[in-house]
């Protein structure tokens, strides 16, 4: 931001737990995963469908096809994924896209709310609060709190 240039990269580190061996994939295409160093993806920087909204949304959406594709490079399916700055929740949306269950930390109830809603309009699926069952819409109904659009 405010450079000369706009950046057209950022760096993912992939890294593994312990001392098991990484879970590898692709394997030189081995399992039919055709991968390289250089990943490329329409951003939201881009025009794309769902654009504006995306961008409204959260000022740092992500892919989901990007993160669905680095869940698969290097876990299995079933697997847990964890993304401790979720934002506005793409880690969920991949997830589902992957086969892997997933779960996030996010520090500002707003992006809570973001998170919770996009998941429930891209997958159809409904979000309950585990301590009580209720849906998300109750709870947002209950608490006098803008309803979902
Ligand atoms: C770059 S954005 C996340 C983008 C998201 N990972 C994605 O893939 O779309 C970073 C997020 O981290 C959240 N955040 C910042 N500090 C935090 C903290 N200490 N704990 C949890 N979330 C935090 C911010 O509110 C922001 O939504």
């Amino acid at each position: 931001m405010g450079s000369l240039y706009r950046s057209q990269h950022e760096l993912v580190a992939v890294f593994k737990a312990g001392t098991a061996t990484h879970v590898n994939n692709v394997e030189l295409g081995r399992h039919g995963r055709y991968r390289t160093n250089v990943w490329s993806y329409p951003g939201v920087n881009s025009f794309g469908k769902g654009r504006m909204s995306d961008l409204g949304a959260h000022p740092t959406v992500k892919p989901v096809a990007m993160v669905a594709d680095a869940m698969m490079d290097c876990s299995r399916t079933g697997d847990l994924v964890l993304d401790p700055f979720s934002g506005s929740g793409t880690i969920f949306l991949a997830a589902e896209r992957a086969g892997r269950r997933s779960a996030g930390i996010e520090i500002d109830p707003h992006y809570v709310d973001v998170a919770i809603r996009r998941f429930e309009q891209e997958t159809g699926l409904t979000a309950t609060l585990e301590a009580t069952g209720q849906t998300f819409y109750a709870i947002t109904t209950e608490r006098g709190e803008e309803a979902p659009s």
